[in-house]
C-alpha cells in the first residue's frame, strides 16, 4: 500500500507536512479551519486532488470549531489557492451537504473515499497503456502524496508493477520547490520501484535519445477542450515527447476536470512568491534584489495529449467534453453567498 496524505484522527484533520520531505517526518494535526486553509496556502498539503480532500476536511473542521457559516468557511478555504479546481469541488461537496444540515465530517469522508477508488480505478485503466513500456517520465509529484493514496500519474505505475510489469521511472526534479526530487522520488523509493531523479532540463535529452517510453503527468484543471493546466514545466515535456514520438498521458480523477472552463485560457494559473526562485533553503541563489517570476503552473494545448487517463478508462482529448458532461462535480469557485 502507498502513504496516505491525509486522514481524520481524534477530532483533527492530520496530514504529513509535505514540506519537511524527505528529510523529515512531520505529521500536522488541525483543529481550527484557519490552520487547515494555511495548510493548503503553504503547501503543507499539496497536489490538486489532496488540496480538495483537505479543504473538504477544512469544512468539516469549521463546522465542529463553531462560529462559523458554510458560506464563510467555504470563502476562507477558496481563497488559498487558484488553480486546482479539485479544491473548488471539495469545499462545495461539504458546504452543501452541511447547508442542507447534513452532517459535514461523514461528507468529507464520502468525497475522500470516492476519491481514492477514482485514483485506483486510474491505475487500473492506465496500467495496460504501459504494458510495452520499459520507462516512463513524470513531472511534479502526482502520488499518493498529491492524491490522498495511489496517486494519478503514479497509479498506472503501481498497478503496472503490481501485475508484474518492470518499470523505470524518470523524476523530474521539478523547480522551483522540487516535488519530483523531494516526494515523487521519497513514494518510490518506499514501494522499491526504482527510479532515477533527473535535472528538469534533462528531460529532452532522455527523450532524444529514446530512453523514455511514455511520459505520465498529474494535471490541476483540465479544460472541456482537453487543454491541461499542471506544475510549470509541464508544457514543454508535452512538446518534446510529441517532437520524440513519445506518448504524452494525463492521468486525473473527475473533480480534476472543469465544465466552466472552456480552454486553458480560462485556468487561473497561480503566481508564488518570488523567492521560491531566488532562495534555496533559505540561501539565496541569485545577486541581492534580482526580480524574478515564479507561475506555478503552466497550460499544456490537448494537441500534446495523447491520452486522458480517467477513472472511466481512457480518453482522447476529443473526448474530454462529454465525458466531463457525465461525470460534472459542482464546484464552489464562484463566490458563495454572504451568510
Ligand atoms: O503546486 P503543487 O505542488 O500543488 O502542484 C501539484 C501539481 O502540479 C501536480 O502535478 C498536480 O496537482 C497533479 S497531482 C495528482
Amino acid at each position: 500500500m502507498p502513504v496516505r496524505a491525509l486522514w481524520w484522527s481524534h477530532g483533527a484533520l492530520a496530514l504529513y507536512d509535505q514540506r519537511w520531505l524527505p528529510g523529515e517526518t512531520r505529521i500536522l494535526r488541525l483543529r481550527r479551519v484557519r490552520d487547515v486553509a494555511e495548510a493548503i496556502r503553504n503547501m503543507s498539503v499539496r497536489g490538486a486532488p489532496s488540496i480538495g480532500a483537505a479543504a473538504a476536511y477544512g469544512m468539516a473542521v469549521a463546522s465542529r470549531e463553531g462560529g462559523w457559516t458554510p458560506a464563510r468557511a467555504a470563502r476562507l478555504l477558496a481563497a488559498t489557492r487558484p488553480t486546482a479546481r479539485d479544491l473548488f469541488v471539495g469545499i462545495e461537496a461539504v458546504r452543501q451537504a452541511w447547508a442542507d444540515g447534513n452532517d459535514p465530517l461523514r461528507s468529507a469522508h464520502v468525497y475522500t473515499a470516492a476519491l481514492v477508488k477514482e485514483c485506483r480505478d486510474i491505475g487500473e485503466r492506465g496500467a495496460p497503456l504501459l504494458r510495452r513500456a520499459k520507462t516512463v517520465l513524470t513531472h511534479c509529484n502526482a502520488g499518493a502524496l498529491a492524491t490522498v493514496e495511489w496517486g494519478t500519474a503514479l497509479a498506472p505505475i503501481r498497478v503496472a508493477r503490481e501485475k508484474g510489469a518492470e518499470l523505470f521511472v524518470w523524476v523530474d526534479e521539478t523547480r522551483p520547490l522540487l516535488q519530483g526530487a523531494r516526494l515523487t522520488a521519497w513514494e518510490l523509493a518506499k514501494d522499491h520501484i526504482p527510479y532515477a531523479v533527473i535535472a528538469d532540463n534533462a528531460a529532452g535529452h532522455f527523450l532524444h535519445s529514446g530512453e523514455v517510453d511514455a511520459v505520465i503527468v498529474g494535471a490541476d484543471r483540465i479544460a472541456r477542450n482537453g487543454d491541461v493546466a499542471n506544475k510549470i514545466g509541464t508544457y514543454e515535456k508535452a512538446v518534446l515527447a510529441k517532437e520524440n514520438r513519445v506518448p504524452f498521458y494525463v492521468a486525473a480523477p473527475w473533480s480534476t476536470f472543469d465544465h466552466e472552463a472552456a480552454d486553458g485560457s480560462q485556468i487561473p494559473i497561480e503566481e508564488r512568491s518570488a523567492d521560491e526562485v531566488l532562495q534555496f533553503q533559505g540561501r539565496s541563489t541569485a545577486p541581492a534584489r534580482s526580480a524574478a517570476r515564479n507561475p506555478a503552473f503552466d497550460v499544456t494545448p490537448a494537441r500534446y495529449v495523447t491520452a486522458f487517463i480517467t477513472p472511466e478508462g481512457v480518453l482522447k482529448p476529443a473526448q474530454v467534453r462529454s465525458a466531463i458532461g457525465r461525470n460534472r462535480r459542482g464546484s464552489a469557485e464562484r463566490p458563495t453567498p454572504r451568510s
